[in-house]
């Protein structure tokens, strides 16, 4: 028994391997039901979002699809018209995120998904399906940042916490969550003209990109009681010598780069801790207590104000401009019509 239509419209990214190198032919496609992957749940899907993977995902040299043709995006929200599974209903709104979709299985850039039932989250009231991609992937592994240091005893009042990449999904959701939660947060970025928006989402201070990139000492004046870093590269050993004693960064990301220069001396001197923070391999069930948090405590006051949405036909350019760093709040895909 299935649901979905025997072909509805999907984006495909498909690489073809030629003599003169790899390239990857992107667009929308009839896409045939038969080629879905197996699954307890069918989810006609309503929003997807545009996160820096499935920029990654539809490039020959990004490492990251590992089939083609790939129907990309690796977070979707939607209703289920069709479920095996007891505890999930026909008509209920969920999201799914991570694990293999659109990374190793179809994902979100589709007007019909089959889902495991063991990947979704049904959505908790308070939050519409357009909120819930409006958060996206990006915006749930910054409230895993928030959560992480929280429980590593961060809270409100112990000093200035530092965020970095702040215009981008991860960090920008990173700093409205904090700020709205009363901590004192500080905003990197390498765009002097989001300094505004940065502020009116509750940023005390701006830091230009060139201050958290720069060479520096081993360890350096003591300045953040904690820090969510999606930057990487040049960015996270500067916090990392900046951290408070005892201090944590929660690092999820690598926009800048996957090398960390760095010395044990934050770490054997400060006791300074480094967080990984994995969204898409979280288990079910931390993932779905965050997203109630995330319509609860943690849900950003400014919640669906700085995105853009694109449709299925004009994905393309957000998907460059994300891999350009080019970001200013999220773009969210609507893909029902
Ligand atoms: N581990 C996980 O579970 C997880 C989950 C989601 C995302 N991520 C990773 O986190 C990173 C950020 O994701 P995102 O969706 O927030 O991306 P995004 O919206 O593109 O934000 C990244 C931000 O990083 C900053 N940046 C600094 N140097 C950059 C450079 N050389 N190139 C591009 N951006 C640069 C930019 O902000 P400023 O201009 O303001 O500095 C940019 O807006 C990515 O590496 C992504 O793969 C990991």
């Amino acid at each position: 028994m299935t649901a979905i239509p025997t072909t509805f419209r999907a984006y495909v990214a498909e690489r073809i391997d030629a003599p003169d190198g790899a390239r990857v032919e992107r667009g929308v496609r009839e896409f045939p039901a038969t080629d879905l992957p197996p699954g307890e749940v069918e989810v006609r899907v309503s929003w997807s979002s545009v996160n820096y993977k499935d920029g990654l995902a539809t490039r020959a040299d990004g490492k990251v699809a590992r089939i083609s043709p790939i129907i990309p995006g690796i977070d979707l929200a939607g209703k289920v018209v069709d479920s095996s599974d007891p505890a999930i209903h026909v008509g209920q709104s969920v999201v799914a995120h991570g694990y293999d979709l659109g990374v190793a299985r179809h994902g979100g850039y589709s007007e019909f998904q089959r889902v495991p039932a063991g990947w979704i989250v049904p959505l908790a009231d308070g939050l519409t399906e357009r909120d819930a991609m409006s958060i996206g992937t990006a915006g749930f592994t910054a409230a895993m940042s928030v959560v992480a240091l929280q429980e590593r005893g961060l809270e409100a009042g112990d000093g200035p916490v530092l965020v970095t990449g702040a215009s981008g999904g991860v960090g920008g959701t990173a700093l409205a969550i904090l700020a709205d939660l009363g901590y004192e947060v500080w905003a990197a970025t390498g765009k002097p003209d989001e300094a505004d928006r940065l502020r009116g989402l509750g940023a005390a201070g701006i830091l230009a990109r060139d201050e958290v990139t720069a060479e520096g000492k081993p360890l350096e004046s003591e300045r953040w009681a904690g820090a969510v870093d999606a930057v990487g590269a040049a960015t996270l050993p500067y916090v990392l010598r900046t951290l408070r004693t005892g201090a944590a960064v929660a690092a999820s990301g690598n926009a800048s780069g996957p090398k960390l220069d760095t010395t044990v001396f934050p770490f054997i001197l400060r006791g300074v801790a480094l967080l990984g923070m994995d969204s898409a391999q979280l288990p079910i069930d931390r993932r779905r207590a965050i997203w109630d948090r995330l319509a609860t405590d943690l849900r950003p006051r400014s919640l669906g104000e700085h995105v853009t949405e694109v449709e299925l036909e004009t994905l393309d350019d957000a998907l460059d401009a994300i891999l350009a760093g080019a970001a200013r709040g999220r773009w969210i895909v609507r893909v029902g019509r």
